[in-house]
């Protein structure tokens, strides 16, 4: 979230609101009916991402432009190329792309891209409220803070660690089946990546971990509505559809 851009909007939507409302009590139609204009929830850009229904870039649109988890902030510092983060309860996640045609995401963990030294800090192994880890994923795992030197031949020493702990990357993960830590000097953490990278050990893992990995999901579908010229929106208090059509809105599409 940009502190700079949403209280300026959060002014703008307010005096606009509080503009409609008066208008409406005047000529005596719906309140909020009136406030969904059908041009509110046209597509955004961010960077190399159109962002729209069921996303909706909450520091440019109305909430109603797609369905509320599907929340993302588009970031821009200093001269950078802009990042796209989904917010969630539990953490940042930058997106890296949006799969609209087989809906699909891609993204990764905020503090992968942040850190000099990325390393898993927690277990990646289920979805993200409302979207599904996808089978079209691989995962890769690490063992760190390690208590003591492991010998590891067949891992990759990770080095740069924080606090210099002790850290190791393993390559693919298919089970526990090679992993025998009876003595449980690590802790063991899986993490998914895009199916389609190499894994093997000797890779840059960081590169890795950067890349991020799908997930999936689904949410009322959009085609109908847009080819008959509408704009997809979604109302949280009733948890409906909604087809956003230059006359008014309707339950499916225009016209
Ligand atoms: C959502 O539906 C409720 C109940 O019909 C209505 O009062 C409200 O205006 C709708 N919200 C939007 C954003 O359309
Ligand atoms: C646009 O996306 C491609 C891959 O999807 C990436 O290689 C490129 O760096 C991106 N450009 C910007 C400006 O984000
Ligand atoms: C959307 O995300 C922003 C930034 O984290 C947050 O301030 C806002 O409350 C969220 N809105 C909803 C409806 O979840
Ligand atoms: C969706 O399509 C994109 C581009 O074709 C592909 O890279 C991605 O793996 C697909 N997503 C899933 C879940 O298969
Ligand atoms: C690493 O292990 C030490 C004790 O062995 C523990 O205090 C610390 O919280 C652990 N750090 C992480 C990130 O798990
Ligand atoms: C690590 O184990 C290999 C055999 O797996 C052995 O040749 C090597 O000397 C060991 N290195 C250390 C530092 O213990
Ligand atoms: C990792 O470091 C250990 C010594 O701590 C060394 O024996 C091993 O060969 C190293 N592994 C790799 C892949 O460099
Ligand atoms: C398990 O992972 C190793 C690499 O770590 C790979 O060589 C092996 O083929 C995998 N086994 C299965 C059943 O996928
Ligand atoms: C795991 O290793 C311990 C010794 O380090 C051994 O006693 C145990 O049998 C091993 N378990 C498996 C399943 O290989
Ligand atoms: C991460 O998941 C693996 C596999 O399910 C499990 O063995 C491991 O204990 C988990 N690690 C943590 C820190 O919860
Ligand atoms: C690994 O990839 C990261 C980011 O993609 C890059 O910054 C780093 O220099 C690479 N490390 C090596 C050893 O190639
Ligand atoms: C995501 O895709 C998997 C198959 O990869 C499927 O089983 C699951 O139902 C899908 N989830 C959603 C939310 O579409």
């Amino acid at each position: 979230m940009n502190p700079r851009i949403l209280p300026s909007h959060k002014v703008i939507f307010t005096v606009f609101f509080f503009f409609f409302w008066i208008l409406c009590l005047v000529v005596g139609s719906p309140v909020l009916a009136a406030t969904i204009g059908s041009g509110d929830c046209q597509p955004q850009r961010c960077g190399n991402h159109t962002i729209k229904y069921p996303f909706w870039l909450s520091n440019k649109q109305p909430s109603y432009c797609g369905v509320s988890p599907f929340n993302v902030t588009c970031i821009s510092s200093g001269g950078q190329a802009e990042t796209l983060s989904l917010n969630v309860f539990d953490g940042l996640y930058h997106v890296k792309n949006i799969f609209y045609e087989n809906k699909s995401v891609q993204l990764n963990a905020a503090g992968f891209d942040d850190d000099r030294c990325p390393l898993p800090t927690f277990n990646i192994t289920s979805g993200l409220y409302p979207f599904d880890l996808s089978s079209a994923n691989k995962r890769i795992f690490f063992l760190s803070n390690c208590s003591s030197p492991m010998n590891l031949s067949a891992f990759q020493n990770i080095s740069c660690a924080a606090d210099g702990g002790l850290a190791y990357f393993g390559g693919e993960y298919n089970g526990s089946g090679k992993l025998n830590f009876s003595g449980g000097v690590c802790k063991l953490f899986v993490v998914p990546v895009v199916g389609y990278i190499d894994v093997g050990i000797d890779v840059n893992y960081s590169a890795l971990l950067r890349t991020g990995w799908l997930l999936n999901w689904t949410a009322p579908d959009c085609t109908v509505c847009s080819d008959s010229g509408g704009q997809c929106g979604f109302n949280d208090t009733t948890s409906k559809f909604m087809c956003i059509c230059p006359d008014r809105v309707h339950l499916r599409k225009c016209g």
